[in-house]
């Protein structure tokens, strides 16, 4: 019998307009001077920042830096630093996807540590809590607006960089549903298998617990059934918020038992071909089922939040890894590597990356060796289970 730690520091606030809430949360934090982290559509495409500055202006002084490009880069993240600290900044916003909410990460990272964010890499990087940092996501899937990951790109180096730490959770997080009206069905479709993900990987972990499990188990059911609806009424906000809340509870059980296999193959992918990340997740993770199904009762649990009510382990795992081919089919998605340009004669090079990944680390087969990842691999390269 084992125990657990369950650690989640983010407050979570919900709801239409809620985007209202900054300036009193920043109140609550004591923080007169947040530094707003964001990329250049959200700020000259949509309305986010200004209804922001509109609920900041003449209570707090803040600045803008809207340089974050859609993977999170070492170098920008030491730029928005170096910016946010000679302006003196005392907190951070962010508002984005996964890559401005990461960045922002980043920059509390320096914050503490100071020098180039290269060197920081790793787990328990800090010695206590760094600035206050209220996450606003206007996407629904990363559950980086909760989780104690970031994921930068090293973009010298051609790799992606993790770092890991309790103390990078945001400390307010505001799901304001009105924010992600305006993605792009891709966008929704992909970050929304990226919540799927953590939340099947969350239950398939070595890491696994109860806690993350109930939140992991939720956030199935609720994507199942609000991912699609999202896709066909984009604007209805409860299909938003469910879907904001998914990602946020997928976002909590993984930061709490972490990922596997299927996302240290997503990191690699993206990083050598630019795939989006959730975009690389969906590929992955019906044939990441197969390949740890010998080994994973567990999927017997992700199966029942699915809906699939199947006695035998091995059974319901071979049915999840089924339906959820045809769910990423419904979601128009690509279903093999080979549709989106992955070639074959990288695969040497993409299971060296993955057996890298700290993610491998709590899959439930042991996956740290090549053969395993090029099984993978070939699998989704054809769509064959
Ligand atoms: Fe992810």
């Amino acid at each position: 019998m084992k125990g657990f730690i369950f650690n989640l520091r983010t407050k979570i606030i919900t709801g239409p307009g809620t985007i209202q809430e900054i300036s009193t949360e920043l109140d609550r934090l004591k923080a007169k001077r947040p530094i707003i982290i964001t990329d250049k559509i959200i700020r000259e495409k949509t309305d986010i920042v200004t209804k922001i500055e509109e609920a900041l202006r003449g209570k707090k002084d803040y600045l803008v830096f809207d340089e974050v490009k859609p993977d999170s880069e070492c170098s920008i993240v030491n730029k928005a630093y170096q910016v946010g600290s000679e302006w003196e900044a005392d907190s951070v916003i962010s508002v984005g996807g996964g890559s401005s909410i990461d960045t922002a990460k980043g920059v509390c990272i320096l914050f503490q540590k100071k020098g180039d964010i290269r060197e920081h890499q790793g787990v328990y990087i800090l010695s206590g809590p760094t600035v206050p940092h209220i996450a606003i996501p206007t996407t629904a899937g990363t559950g980086s607006e909760v989780s104690h990951v970031a994921v930068i790109k090293d973009e010298q180096a051609g790799r992606k960089l993790v770092f890991a730490d309790h103390f990078i959770m945001p400390t307010v997080s505001i799901l304001d549903p009105t924010l992600t009206t305006s993605m792009p069905p891709s966008i929704t479709a992909h970050t929304g298998m990226d919540a799927l993900t953590h939340c099947i990987e969350a239950i398939h972990s070595t890491e696994n617990n109860p806690v993350s499990d109930a939140l992991a188990i939720h956030g199935i059911k609720l994507i199942k059934e609000n991912l699609p609806k999202v896709l066909n009424e984009p604007n209805n906000l409860q299909f938003r918020q469910n879907m904001q809340v998914a990602a946020m509870m997928g976002g909590a059980a993984f930061t709490n038992a972490q990922v596997g296999v299927v996302h240290a193959i997503a990191h690699s992918i993206g990083a050598l071909y630019g795939i989006p990340h959730g975009l690389a997740n969906s590929l992955i993770l019906p044939y990441g089922i197969k390949f740890n199904l010998p080994e994973c009762p567990r999927y017997k649990i992700a199966a029942e939040a699915w809906g699939i009510y199947e006695e035998n382990p091995k059974k319901a795992g071979d049915k999840l890894a089924e339906e959820l081919l045809k769910f990423i089919e419904s979601l128009g998605l690509p279903k093999t590597l080979k549709d989106v340009g992955v070639k074959r004669e990288d695969f040497d090079k993409i299971a060296e990356l993955s057996i890298g990944d700290p993610s491998i680390i709590s899959n439930p087969r042991f996956a740290i060796y090549p053969e395993a990842i090029k099984e993978i691999l070939e699998m989704a390269y054809d769509g064959k289970i």
